[in-house]
């Protein structure tokens, strides 16, 4: 079992901003699957999903999981799909520690306001979308997470400070 931490949860919830401070306060490597995918395909995800579909995507986010799961000391921050194909889940379960960081539905609603940049919310209710995605998937992040972190209240620091927390007394 490596010895990483990998962030689940929806779009909206923080995975990245989250997972960059805890990484450095663990003095841990960051990484970030679409950030991997971007940079390998030199497209943005926007792009991938016009050209490739969103299986071509879901190919690339199981690859670059698969690859970077082993790794030790790292922080891992996934797309909010990446827990619907069993087979990630698979890879999931080979981390030390996977956290769902969890957000009330306003609160998603709130940070992906007018976002362009995720293709599954380019439609014409994006809230509606958040509300179905959520009800759906919920269920699959609790499946798979070890913890789960409510990020509505506080700032990033606190939220990392019980991040870490949690990871020192485990
Ligand atoms: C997706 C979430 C996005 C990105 C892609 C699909 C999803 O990542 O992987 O747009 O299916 O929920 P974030 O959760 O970082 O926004």
């Amino acid at each position: 079992m490596a010895n990483n931490i990998v962030l689940v949860g929806p779009m909206g919830a923080g995975k990245s901003t989250i997972g960059r401070q805890l990484s450095s306060k663990l003095n841990y490597e960051f990484l970030d699957t679409d950030h991997i995918i971007e940079s390998r395909s030199g497209a943005d995800i926007p792009w991938i999903f016009d050209v490739e579909g969103e299986q071509g995507f879901r190919d690339r986010e199981t690859s670059v999981l698969a690859e970077i799961i082993d790794r030790d000391a790292v922080v891992i921050a996934t797309g909010g799909g990446i827990v619907m194909r069993p087979e990630n889940r698979k890879l999931l379960a080979q981390s030390a520690k996977v956290i769902y960081l969890m957000a009330s539905i306003d609160q998603l609603i709130k940070r992906t306001f007018k976002d362009k940049k995720r293709p599954l919310l380019q439609v014409e209710n994006p809230q509606q979308k958040i509300r179905e995605l959520f009800e759906h998937r919920d269920p699959i992040y609790r499946e798979v997470a070890d913890e789960i972190v409510m990020t509505d209240d506080g700032g990033t620091r606190s939220i990392v400070q019980k991040i870490s927390e949690i990871i020192s007394r485990s």
